[in-house]
Formats: C-alpha cells, sequence, structure tokens
C-alpha cells in the first residue's frame, strides 16, 4: 500500500495530516508508550506518519475496511513497525468502523474502563450514518487528557469531487437536500462534543475555513 504515495493518482490522500502528527508529538511528551488510532487509514500516509513519530513506542490502532486494514499492517511490519493493532470491518452496505468502535468500547468498558487511547484520529466516511457511532465510541475510549481529532469539518456531498449529485446521481435518492448541503462531522462535533463540559475544544490555527476540528478530553 505505502507505494502507492508517491503515484499521481493518488496525490490527494498522499500526504499525512499535520495536526494529527502535531498532537501525537504532544501526547509523547507526557506519555512515553501511549496508545494512538487512525480511523480510516486511506492509503497509509498518516499511519506511517504516526508509526515514525512514535517510532516503536507505544501502540498504533488502525481501522478501516479487512484488505485495507491488512495490507497496510504488513507494510508497516515491513518497515519494522511492528506495534501496529488492526480493527477491520467488511464492505456490506452498513458494516463500518462505527460498528467495530462500539464493539470495542463495549470490551473497554470491562477491562479497561479509564479508557484506552491517548489520541484518536476520526477520518473515515464523513456520514453521519457511521460517523456519529464512531464519535460516541471514541469519546467513550478516550483517557482522560486525551485528545480527539476529527477531520472533514468542512465537508459536505455538494462539494464533494466524486459523491456531489453532478457526479454521482444516486445521491439524490440516498440522501435529503439537507443532508447534502451540511456538514455531517460539523453537525457531530455541535451535538456531541461542543455542548459537553469533559471536552474543551483545542485551537488548530485556522483563519477562516475550519477543516480539522481537535478536543482534549478532561
Ligand atoms: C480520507 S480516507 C482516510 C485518510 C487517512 N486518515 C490519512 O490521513 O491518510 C477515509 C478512509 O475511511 C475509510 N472508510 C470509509 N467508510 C468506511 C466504512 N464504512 N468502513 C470502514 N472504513 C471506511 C476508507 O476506506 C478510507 O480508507
Amino acid at each position: 500500500m505505502l507505494e502507492r504515495h508517491t503515484m499521481p493518482r493518488y496525490q490527494a490522500i498522499a500526504r499525512p495530516c499535520a495536526e494529527a502528527v502535531d498532537l501525537a508529538k504532544r501526547v509523547l511528551e507526557t506519555h512515553p508508550d501511549p496508545v494512538m488510532a487512525e480511523v480510516g487509514i486511506g492509503i497509509g500516509a498518516t499511519s506511517l506518519a504516526l508509526a515514525q513519530t512514535l517510532d516503536k513506542r507505544g501502540t498504533l490502532w488502525l481501522f478501516d475496511y479487512d484488505f485495507r486494514v491488512n495490507e497496510l499492517q504488513a507494510d508497516l511490519a515491513g518497515l519494522g513497525y511492528h506495534n501496529v493493532e488492526i480493527v477491520s470491518n467488511s464492505q456490506r452496505t452498513f458494516d463500518s468502523y462505527g460498528w467495530t468502535l462500539a464493539m470495542l468500547t463495549r470490551r473497554c468498558r470491562v477491562d479497561q474502563p479509564g479508557g484506552m487511547f491517548d489520541f484518536i484520529y476520526l477520518d473515515g466516511a464523513h456520514l453521519y450514518q457511521y460517523d456519529t457511532l464512531a464519535a460516541v465510541c471514541c469519546k467513550e475510549l478516550l483517557k482522560p487528557g486525551g485528545y480527539l481529532l476529527l477531520d472533514d469539518y468542512d465537508w459536505t456531498i455538494a462539494k464533494s469531487p466524486t459523491m456531489r449529485p453532478s457526479q454521482n446521481p444516486s445521491v439524490l435518492t440516498e440522501y435529503s437536500e439537507e443532508q447534502i448541503e451540511l456538514s455531517h462531522v460539523e453537525m457531530i462535533c455541535s451535538l456531541l462534543l461542543d455542548t459537553d463540559p469533559a471536552f474543551e475544544q483545542i485551537p488548530l490555527g485556522y483563519r477562516d475555513v475550519e477543516h480539522r476540528r481537535a478536543y482534549r478530553k478532561s
């Protein structure tokens, strides 16, 4: 999978998320062996950067479709990064990381009631039907003091080069006009995170359009 980082057709997802790497470094200042997660790995650009930042310390958990996480785990192992755990789901229509996160959250309630992650980067489908449950679980899975970073705060189906109705008319039968026009991640943040006193927003330095949003759990 990592060989795709230099292929022109993958250019849009070949650069690591700088904010994720910055937050990972911040976590490492106080936790020598942190547990981090990336939900939605793409071609592994940020996963590789997180593995390099961890430099074989702690554990990196990766969530995505089975074919993606299996391939990336093997590639990272080939580079000497063996501290990678994968959680996979199938490609069935309603299967997703939301479900696998929910199963993990229920297990964590028993095994690690104080939470298991110091940092989670949530960067999956940015659609409410998957990401609402995922955000609920990420909140609970974070340890106190942990960071949650959500990608695509400004993303909408209407703006998406691949999903917008002109490119993909079937979205008109799948989503309402409101669901096409509004950002699902912004909706999730406003309902589940902005109003939760246990989550403090961490400024990321955006001047106008906010592309990502980060929180710290108290
Ligand atoms: C934008 S990419 C992630 C990019 C990556 N975080 C990075 O920084 O390079 C979104 C990812 O979400 C995953 N995804 C979307 N819907 C999913 C679903 N229902 N189940 C599992 N993974 C899903 C895709 O397979 C894809 O890898």
